[in-house]
């Protein structure tokens, strides 16, 4: 058994030793406490980034504190939910126990992307101030039910959690334990490049499935509802949803494809409008300036190659 979470929580103590191949192993308390501990920084950090906002935007110039409070949840936050989805949340969502939790916690994570989207959409303090304070408290909610709930629900069942994270550092915070990346799972693979500062990162071979779109954006009237399914040095892929009439603003960026799933509008590429439905893709050169315009209800599938050169909204 383990005990509750508190607001102070220790350090990991010391227990690990290493399985029969090699990989460090530790006990379901120990995997618990690091995940309670990551848990904590993440909620401390998210804390001092929401308060630069809510401060920020008391003076009305919030551009800064809310990007950087969007990049952090982008960088930290979302991948975090992300590795847990496709680890820990995975054997949990096959016990009776913790079945319809997982549904709820999952349910959470979407609501907390479009959270996040909606922030870096923010253009006036209270929306910012609204949105970053909406994230804080949904992530805290979050946190309890997995720190409280999920944990020793997974612990009660038996579930070997080290072998289930085996170092996902994204959801055990601290440093890879593992000297080499893990190349014997099956569904984990070390795909950062060499001399990138998460190089040592070990991230999902599938970095992410989705069974179907429509399950997570949908045209809304009070804005594009954007939803960031991966984003690595090399690769960004963005699924849009826009109501009638919307229109994401022009920007340079860098090659990139727009594949329309639904709905009727046009992808702009400097200032040539080209005319869409369900099913086109259209892709933009490299450096070109481009738009998307819904005249119906549209959603696209954007892949962006070198996502550091986008100048855009998202
Ligand atoms: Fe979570
Ligand atoms: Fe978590």
């Amino acid at each position: 058994m383990v005990p509750d979470s508190t607001t102070s929580i220790p350090a990991a103590p010391p227990t690990a030793s290493r399985d029969e191949s090699g990989r460090v192993a530790r006990s379901n308390d120990a995997v618990i406490t690091a995940i309670r501990a990551h848990h904590g920084q993440l909620a401390e950090q998210l804390r001092a980034h929401v308060d630069a906002a809510v401060n920020a935007a008391r003076s009305g110039a919030y551009g800064g504190e809310r990007d950087a409070l969007v990049d952090w949840c982008r960088s930290e936050l979302l991948p975090h939910a992300s590795a847990e989805e496709q680890a820990l949340y995975r054997p949990a969502a096959n016990l009776e126990p913790t079945r319809l939790l997982i549904a709820a916690m999952i349910a959470e994570h979407r609501a907390l992307e479009r959270l996040v989207n909606d922030l870096a959409f923010a253009s006036d303090s209270a929306q910012v101030s609204g949105q970053a304070v909406a994230t804080q408290a949904l992530f805290a909610v979050h946190l309890g039910k997995e720190n409280d709930l999920l944990l020793p629900a997974l612990d009660q069942a038996g579930v070997n959690l080290s072998a289930v994270l085996h170092g996902m550092h994204e959801i055990l915070g601290g440093p890879s334990e593992d000297p080499k990346p893990a190349t014997g799972g099956a569904d984990r693979i070390n795909v950062s490049p060499a001399g990138d500062p998460h190089s040592d990162m070990l991230t999902i071979g599938a970095a992410g499935a989705w069974s179907d779109w429509r399950s997570i954006v949908a045209p809304r009237d009070d804005g594009p509802d954007v939803a960031v399914l991966h984003e690595s040095a090399e690769l960004k892929v963005v699924l849009v949803a826009l109501a009638a009439g919307q229109a994401l603003p022009a920007h340079p960026g860098p090659a990139a494809s727009f594949h329309i799933l639904s709905g009727t509008g046009a992808v702009v590429i400097d200032e040539v409008a080209h005319p869409v439905s369900a099913g086109a893709t259209v892709i933009a050169a490299s450096g070109t300036r481009r738009s998307v315009r819904a005249a119906s209800a549209l959603v696209f599938l954007g892949n962006l190659g070198e996502p550091a050169a986008e100048e855009g909204p998202h």
